[in-house]
C-alpha cells in the first residue's frame, strides 16, 4: 500500500494570522514525512472577495515563500497554485449540479461573509465550499488538516464525495478532517470570544506572522484578560486560556507544566514570556521567508514544477467523474 494522502490550502489574501500558523502550517510539516501531502495556494478561492489583480499576485508568491520558510519542503510535498490546475474549477462544476442549495446556505462562514460584504454577494462566496471540496477530492485525500472553523466544509466535502459515490459509483474516498485540539482555534487577543482573523478591524486582535518583535511584544502585553489574576486553564479566563494555548504550541510546553510555571506569577511576567515564545518562534521563519522573497526564480521553479504532479494526480480522477456522468471522452 502507498502513503495516505494529505491535502490542505491557505488563501493569498494578505498577511497571515498565528492562527493559520498554529491552525494549519504549523501541522503540515509534521505530516510531510509519512503521507503524500498537497499543500495549495487557493488563489480561486481569494478572488470570492475583491482583489487588486497585482496584490493578489503578490500575496500568492508570499504565502509560498512563507509556506517555505515555514519548513514545507518541496521535494517532499506538492506545494502548487489552485489555479494552474484546470481540474479544480471543472470538477466544481460537477459537484455544483449535486450540491444543495440549503446546505450552502447553512454554512456558518458564508453567512457571516455575507453578511459583512452586502455590496458584493457574489455567486462564487455561496459555492465556495463546493471548491473546497473538489481541492480534496480531486487528490483521493485521506487527511485534511485545518483549524476547528473549515470543520464544516469538510462535513461538505464528505456528502459531496457520499452523494457522488451512491449516485453514479465508487469514486472518491471520503476524507476526514484532521483538527489538532490545542490550536484548532486562535482567539482574537481583543475579543477572546471570537477567532483570531486579519479582517479583525483592530490590529492588535492579531500577531502576524511576519510581525516584528516589538510588535509582538506590543499586542501581547495589551491582550485583554481578566481580573482574577490567576494563571489557568479554564473557561472562565478566556483570554488567559487563548494565550496559554499559544504559548504551549510554540513552546512545545503542556498546558499543566505552564500551570506549575506561571500559576504563583502574575500576568505580567508570564504575557512578556508569551511574546518571547512568540518571537522565538517566528523570527526564523521571519529571516528565511525574506531569503525567498529574493529568489523568485526559486519559487517558480517550486510551483512549476509541483504543477505537473499535481495536474497529472488531479486530471486522473476528473477522467473517472466526467466518463461517470456521461461525457464523450476527449
Ligand atoms: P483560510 O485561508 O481562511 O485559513 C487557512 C487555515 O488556517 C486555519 N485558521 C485558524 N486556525 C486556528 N485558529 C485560527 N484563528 C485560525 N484562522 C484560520 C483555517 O482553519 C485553515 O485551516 N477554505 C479554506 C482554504 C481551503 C482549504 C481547501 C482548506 C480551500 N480549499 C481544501 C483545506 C482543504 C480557507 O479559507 O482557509
Amino acid at each position: 500500500m502507498g502513503k495516505k494522502t494529505v491535502f490542505s490550502g491557505i488563501q493569498p489574501s494578505g498577511s497571515l494570522t498565528i492562527g493559520n500558523y498554529i491552525g494549519a502550517i504549523k501541522n503540515w510539516i509534521s505530516l510531510q514525512n509519512e503521507y503524500d501531502c498537497y499543500y495549495c495556494i487557493v488563489d480561486l478561492h481569494a478572488i470570492t472577495v475583491p482583489q487588486v489583480p497585482k496584490d493578489l499576485r503578490k500575496n500568492t508568491l508570499e504565502l509560498l515563500s512563507i509556506y517555505l520558510a515555514s519548513g514545507l519542503d518541496p521535494e517532499k510535498s506538492t506545494i502548487f497554485i489552485q489555479s494552474h490546475i484546470p481540474a479544480h474549477a471543472e470538477l466544481t462544476w460537477v459537484l455544483n449540479t449535486i450540491s444543495y442549495m440549503g446546505q450552502l446556505g447553512r454554512m456558518t462562514q458564508y453567512k457571516e461573509k455575507s453578511q459583512r460584504s452586502e455590496e458584493n454577494l457574489n455567486a462564487g462566496l455561496f459555492t465556495y465550499p463546493v471548491l473546497m471540496a473538489a481541492d480534496i477530492l480531486l487528490y483521493q485525500t485521506d487527511l485534511v488538516p485545518v483549524g476547528e472553523d473549515q470543520k464544516q466544509h469538510l462535513e461538505l466535502a464528505r456528502d459531496l464525495a457520499e452523494r457522488f459515490n451512491n449516485r453514479y459509483s465508487p469514486t472518491f474516498k471520503v476524507p476526514e478532517p484532521l483538527i489538532k485540539k490545542e490550536g484548532a482555534k486562535i482567539m482574537s487577543l481583543q475579543n477572546p470570544k471570537s477567532k483570531m482573523s486579519k479582517s479583525d478591524e483592530n490590529e492588535n486582535g492579531y500577531i502576524l506572522i511576519l510581525d516584528k518583535p516589538d510588535v509582538i511584544r506590543k499586542k501581547v502585553k495589551r491582550a485583554v484578560t481578566d481580573s482574577i489574576g490567576k494563571v489557568k486553564y479554564n473557561d472562565e479566563q478566556l483570554g488567559i486560556k487563548n494565550l496559554m494555548n499559544i504559548y504551549s504550541v510554540f513552546s512545545g510546553d503542556s498546558i499543566q507544566e505552564i500551570e506549575n510555571r506561571y500559576g504563583g506569577t502574575g500576568y505580567g511576567k508570564f504575557k512578556e514570556d508569551v511574546a518571547e515564545v512568540v518571537v522565538e518562534g517566528l523570527t526564523p521563519i521571519q529571516e528565511k521567508y525574506d531569503y525567498y522573497m529574493k529568489n523568485k526564480d526559486y519559487l517558480e521553479k517550486v510551483y512549476k514544477q509541483a504543477a505537473e504532479k499535481a495536474n497529472y494526480i488531479s486530471m486522473k480522477t476528473l477522467r473517472k467523474v466526467y466518463r461517470k456522468v456521461g461525457f464523450i471522452q476527449r
